[in-house]
């Protein structure tokens, strides 16, 4: 696909249509505009990279700035690639060399950023809420590449993409397995599926559970067995170890044997049904290898989509005529 092409598909089924938000910092707030939108520009962007001709220009001359005060391999990477295949400059800062080393705020650093004109500013922290509270700091638009166990909005969408390409529309019976209480991707799926009418179920221990779940309209089960049948699609939660989740189960050992997604658990799903998860995934843990290689296992084409996805994201956010307002002046 020629650039040429790739402007005119994307105009066709952009129809002059923009985010109703500045920033991406929760699917809570997404329309169901905004998520057909944002996954129908991630289709043709898809279809450009795939085609080989990776690089445009529908960035040039913006900048993207990818904060990352977390350790990351998939979502900066394909923030990065994103921000360079459509021509835009992209730096990229990590909390661990930056100077919020020594001492500068969290905010001062983005107040930083911003004074050099950056286009987006994508952040990711280990703090809740983090980006939300930039966002009111800085007139560049904030895209969340997650922050701690609230929201990681663009990984929600990667996923959603991947299952429309094998379920297309049809409103799914989802399992979420495991550590949900600390899980910033259970955050934004689970409001994002709600949206789109999924049945959402959830199985894990108890101490995994966050208080008052049912009332977003998931079913809660402790047996993966007495969750698995009926569903289309289950997806492990890896236990996130860095904030302090492994305090929450008796052993790692009793855990992972009670909701490790083995083969004979996969075996439950509806005949077609799939496995995903987020990644990083902790083989034989949360999933087992036989699993992670099925062809029913979506892993590796999450992983593909992330980068379409955050394209038609970025081009969007730095697209939309709407103009944050400027807390410098
Ligand atoms: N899924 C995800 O956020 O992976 P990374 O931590 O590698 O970015």
């Amino acid at each position: 696909m020629t650039s040429a092409k790739l402007l005119s598909d994307l105009k066709k089924a952009r129809q002059a249509k923009n985010l109703s938000v500045l920033d991406l910092i929760s699917t809570e707030n997404l329309t169901l505009n905004d998520v057909e939108l944002l996954l129908n520009l991630a289709g043709i962007f898809k279809k450009f990279v795939e085609g080989g001709a990776k690089k445009c220009d529908l960035l040039k001359g913006k900048t993207i700035i990818n904060f990352f005060n977390e350790n990351s391999t998939r979502t900066r990477s394909s923030f990065e690639l994103a921000g360079k295949h459509l021509g835009a400059d992209v730096i990229n800062l990590a909390g661990s060399v930056s100077s919020g080393k020594k001492g500068e705020t969290l905010g001062d650093s983005a107040r930083t950023l911003d004074a050099l004109n950056a286009d987006i500013l994508i952040i990711r922290d280990a703090n809740s809420g983090a980006p939300f509270q930039l966002a009111s700091l800085i007139r560049a638009p904030i895209v969340n590449a997650g922050d701690g166990w609230h929201e990681h909005p663009t990984q929600a969408l990667l996923e959603l993409l991947t299952l429309r390409e094998r379920f297309g529309n049809k409103k799914l019976t989802y399992l979420f397995v495991g550590d949900a209480l600390h899980s910033r991707v259970f955050g934004s799926q689970v409001r994002l599926y709600q949206k789109l009418g999924f049945e959402i179920r959830l199985a894990a221990p108890a101490t995994l559970i966050p208080k008052g779940i049912e009332n977003w309209g998931v079913k809660v089960f402790y047996k993966i067995e007495d969750a698995l049948p009926g569903c289309d699609a289950v997806h492990a939660i890896r236990l996130q170890t860095e904030r302090a989740a492994g305090k929450f189960v008796a052993t790692g050992r009793e855990y992972s044997k009670n909701y490790c997604i083995n083969p004979a658990r996969m075996a439950l799903l509806n005949k077609g049904g799939v496995v995903l998860h987020a990644g990083p995934v902790i083989r034989e843990f949360d999933l087992r290898t036989e699993v992670l290689e099925s062809p029913n296992c979506l892993v590796q084409q999450m992983v593909e989509n992330g980068l379409p996805i955050r394209m038609a994201t970025e081009w969007l956010i730095a697209t939309n005529p709407k103009q944050k307002a400027n807390p410098w002046k």
